[in-house]
């Protein structure tokens, strides 16, 4: 199967199943899990941070973030698009017991003026104001420059608060600027990035951050239920994640600029390939929309498995696992079912 629905998807590879193997192991909740520790040492060193926390999802670390930065009864500023709002379950509310000032940014990312505008001034009336969650890349695919971010976290910083990003595809982000990861997070106190998605480690996520924050974030692990024993068979996955496939994604990214132009020669295809910044392919197919599933069951019988339309459109996504010739093959049978 070509499996367009997702960089989730892809599986671990064969270094990684090597490395699982002979991985040194401990008990990481005593600490002494030795590849657990070397991959916390090297994911602080990639993103010029104090330390870092190898924590279950995504989802868990951005939850954490929220946990560690914050109090409860305290606010936060994130965009409504944002994997916090809607991907996470209401979580902040719920573990943090904190609110959410949600900026309706069009599928963009928060900007200073938005920043100031959602800040809490003092007053009987209101919560405190405490943190900005950004996110880089944006979950629609989208690249936020440097420019944007450093403007947005130093405003959020001027006005006293904390910034955590969300760059559960950082990688895809710098790769996408050109730039190296350290710059794009350097204003974020901290950050989450993740080793699986189009980085193919099979589970994990990294935050990442101040020493004393990464301290206190680690109790809160704790407290979660989220503190491992020999997590060192899933950390060197992770290892190799950072240290082999990062430098690759310039691949998925050129995978998914070819799809979306092998699929543009039809005109019942639209796409906004100026919007088209790293391994997500968004398609208004107005012609299929009407029979969505009929169009995700011929796929799937064709071998290619799609998610159905999401707002009209649908979301094809490259990644490890899927070649130029299956980007090739996929358009084919999308062009076919058109014609
Ligand atoms: C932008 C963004 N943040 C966070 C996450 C959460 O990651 P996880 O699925 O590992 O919890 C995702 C997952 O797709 C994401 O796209």
């Amino acid at each position: 199967m070509i499996d367009l629905r997702s960089d989730t998807v892809t599986r671990p590879t064969p270094a990684m199943y090597e490395a699982m193997v002979k991985a040194p192991l401990g008990d990481d909740v005593y600490g002494d899990d030795l590849t657990v520790n070397e991959l916390e040492a090297l994911a602080a060193e990639v993103m010029g941070k104090e330390a870092a926390l190898f924590v279950c999802s995504g989802t868990m670390g951005n939850q954490l973030a929220i946990m560690t930065h914050t109090s409860p009864g305290q606010e936060i500023i994130t965009a409504l698009d944002s994997h916090v709002i809607q991907h996470e379950a209401g979580a902040h509310a719920r573990l943090s017991g904190v609110s959410a000032m949600i900026v309706d940014t069009q599928g963009g990312t928060l900007t200073p003026e938005d920043v100031y505008r959602a800040v809490r001034t003092p007053d009987l009336h209101h919560p405190v104001t405490r943190l900005v969650c950004l996110e880089n890349a944006l979950g629609n695919g989208e690249v936020v420059s440097l420019e944007q971010m450093t403007a947005t976290a130093q405003a959020a910083h001027q006005a006293g608060l904390m910034v955590h990003l969300d760059g559960a595809r950082i990688f895809n982000a710098a790769a996408a600027l050109g730039v190296d990861v350290k710059a794009l997070v350097k204003d974020a106190d901290s950050v989450m990035f993740c080793l699986s998605k189009g980085l193919c480690a099979p589970v994990g996520s990294m935050l990442c951050g101040s020493r004393e924050f990464i301290d206190r974030a680690r109790k809160n692990r704790k407290i979660l239920g989220g503190g491992l024993r020999q997590a060192g068979v899933l950390a060197a996955c992770g290892l190799i994640s950072i240290q082999q496939m990062t430098t690759r994604l310039h691949e998925d990214h050129e995978n998914a600029r070819a799809l979306a132009e092998a699929l543009s020669v039809n005109d019942k295809v639209s796409i906004d390939m100026d919007s088209l910044h790293i391994n997500m392919v968004w398609a208004g197919i107005p012609s299929v929309v009407q029979d969505d599933a009929a169009f995700v069951a011929y796929m799937k019988e064709h071998g290619v498995l799609i998610n159905g339309q999401m707002g009209g459109l649908y979301r094809f996504v490259t990644h490890h696992d899927v070649s130029r010739a299956d980007v090739r093959k996929a358009a084919d049978i999308i062009l076919e079912y058109l014609s």
